[in-house]
């Protein structure tokens, strides 16, 4: 296989609102970013994969974008940007921007110049149809509630919007639309920055003659018909040859939608497109019946049988993105571990063994490497996202769901879980800010926070940091062949990586259970990360939540 520094890599996902605010309005900022470089550097990753940071109204927290070239007002300034890329730089530390090109605001003024009139020169920048009998062009709903249609009374056209009405679709049929892409794409890497997230890029082709798509839960049909559409590839060549193909950056397209056989075309060895893709086919298994709202646990069995699809269909192929959690995605432990007290960090350490020893270039989300868990939600004011806010009072207006068997499954499900505020220590607001934040901190602050776990050496920070390492020291970890072993089993989890002669086994007993586990010949190997001091698994035992690597 060949080898690449952003396959050895590991990737640490920051969310600018929520990670550290350096002058007290209450929202994270570039200048606290600059400040926790080095706790970043002590936790052993080398990328930093940025949430925008660009100028934006905000309706969807900086992913609609107004102007990609400036900095957003409430974040600092482009001097605190260049600032923060060297001394991340200075740290070996690279920088990977989030490209939000599926769409803008609609204050950019690419699109203040489209809704003017329906002969202005950058009409075509966007997706303007009529309407259809007096309604809608096609049946498309938003992934954000409502109708993926906005009329708009000057021009009396309808134009397209996947997102908030606020997100505009970007018309990338037309080349103009392309190049100017393209163009911001090469200023910003000639500045120095080291790759790019793409936003939603699986959407950016639009089926032709816009068909209606099929319902799955609700009012209006999905938007996922929009995923992989009939020029995404074309697109994407283009882009790598335009751009990416001269600069030596690290790539990722967030690809809501994507299969197997379309993963292994956008992140095909040749690198005609991409480097690797974020699938999300595993964050759904714990969806609802047609919504991805429920309080559902993630369950094991699915899961594996989907991981390993993964990891054995890119092997050679492709190459994988390793993530249980982002900006959008609840908190893992509260998914798939356990959150209470006594089980917390043991099994935020066997969820972190069981990601990190696969093949493919991990990623941690901030508060991650603590053990963050989801937060607590007791009514509809609680939330601020608004994919939360607008689900609750469409499906409960509805009829879909009472609000009282909505508000604990958004509570579960929404993105303000991952949201909330980075625990810094155990004083007033985590230590966030001085001020009063912009979504509330979790409560349980005072218990998980990252100045007690950088104290502590059992801590799921060390825990981490150690996984981490490992990547780092051990080919096989990053470069191994994946099989997976007792599919059926409900309560562990368990693959062997293999690299020439080398063999190494993964166990992991995701169940508050003893369970018992025949070692076999891997009990005489060398332990290379376990989450139990007391461990007796040489005896063939393991205790609940117990992780355990052994190298043959
Ligand atoms: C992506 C982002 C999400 C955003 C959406 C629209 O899914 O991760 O946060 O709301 O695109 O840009
Ligand atoms: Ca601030």
């Amino acid at each position: 296989m060949k080898k690449a520094w952003w396959k050895e890599s590991i990737v640490y996902q920051i969310y600018p609102r929520s990670f550290c605010d350096s002058n007290g309005d209450g929202i994270g900022d570039l200048n606290g970013i600059t400040s926790k470089l080095d706790y970043l550097k002590e936790l052993g990753i080398n990328v930093i994969w940025l949430s925008p940071v660009y100028q934006s109204p905000n309706d969807d927290n900086g992913y609609d974008i107004s102007n990609y070239e400036a900095i957003m007002t409430e974040f600092g300034t482009m001097e605190d940007y260049d600032r923060m890329l060297e001394a991340a730089h200075q740290r070996g530390i690279k920088i990977v921007m989030d490209l939000v090109v599926n769409h803008t605001s609609d204050e950019h003024p690419w699109f203040v110049e489209s809704r003017s009139s329906k002969d202005n020169d950058k009409r075509d920048y966007y997706i303007w149809k009529d309407g259809k009998d007096g309604k809608e062009p096609n049946n498309w709903g938003s992934c954000f509630s409502g109708s993926a249609w906005q009329f708009d009374d000057k021009t009396q056209q309808y134009y397209l919007h996947l997102f908030s009405k606020k997100q505009p679709d970007l018309n990338w049929a037309n080349p103009r639309v392309r190049k100017e892409v393209f163009d911001m794409m090469t200023r910003w890497c000639d500045k120095g920055i080291d790759g790019f997230r793409m936003d939603v890029i699986s959407l950016i082709s639009k089926p032709e003659g816009y068909p209606d798509s099929e319902v799955y839960g609700g009012t209006y049909g999905t938007s996922n018909i929009c995923a992989n559409g009939p020029k995404v590839h074309d697109y994407l060549k283009e882009m790598n040859q335009t751009v990416l193909s001269k600069y030596d950056i690290m790539t990722v397209g967030e690809c809501a939608g994507v299969t197997l056989e379309e993963a292994q075309r956008y992140a095909n060895n040749e690198q005609s497109e991409l480097n690797m893709v974020f699938q999300f086919e595993h964050v759904g298994l714990d969806d609802g019946d047609g919504f991805k709202w429920s309080t559902k646990k993630m369950p094991l069995v699915p899961l594996k049988e989907n991981l390993t699809k993964w990891q054995k269909g890119l092997d050679g192929v492709a190459w994988n993105s390793l993530y249980f959690c982002n900006h959008d995605q609840p908190r893992i432990v509260s998914r798939l571990g356990n959150d209470s007290d006594a089980y917390r960090e043991i099994s935020a350490k066997c969820i972190g063994t069981c990601l990190h020893m696969m093949q493919g270039t991990p990623y941690v989300y901030q508060g991650e490497e603590l053990g963050m868990t989801n937060s607590v939600f007791n009514s509809v004011d609680d939330f601020n996202d608004l994919e939360s806010i607008n689900a609750y009072h469409e499906l409960t207006e509805a009829g879909f769901f009472t609000p009282q068997e909505l508000l604990p499954a958004i509570a579960h499900k929404s993105r303000d879980n991952a949201r909330t505020p980075m625990q810094w220590d155990e004083s007033a607001n985590a230590g966030f800010t001085t001020g009063k934040p912009w979504l509330a901190v979790n409560p349980n602050y005072t218990k998980v926070n990252a100045k007690d776990q950088l104290a502590r050496e059992d801590s799921v920070f060390h825990y981490y940091q150690k996984l981490i390492a490992l990547r780092k020291q051990y080919e096989i970890i990053v470069y191994g062949h994946y099989d997976l072993l007792l599919a059926e089993d409900p309560d562990l989890y368990v693959y062997t990586r293999t690299l020439g002669e080398q063999k190494l086994l993964v166990v992991c007993n995701f169940s508050e259970n003893e369970r018992s586990y025949d070692f076999g010949a891997f009990a005489e190997g060398k332990v290379l990360i376990q989450n139990y001091k007391d461990s007796s698994f040489k005896e063939g035992n393991l205790k609940p939540y117990e992780a355990v690597v052994v190298l043959l």
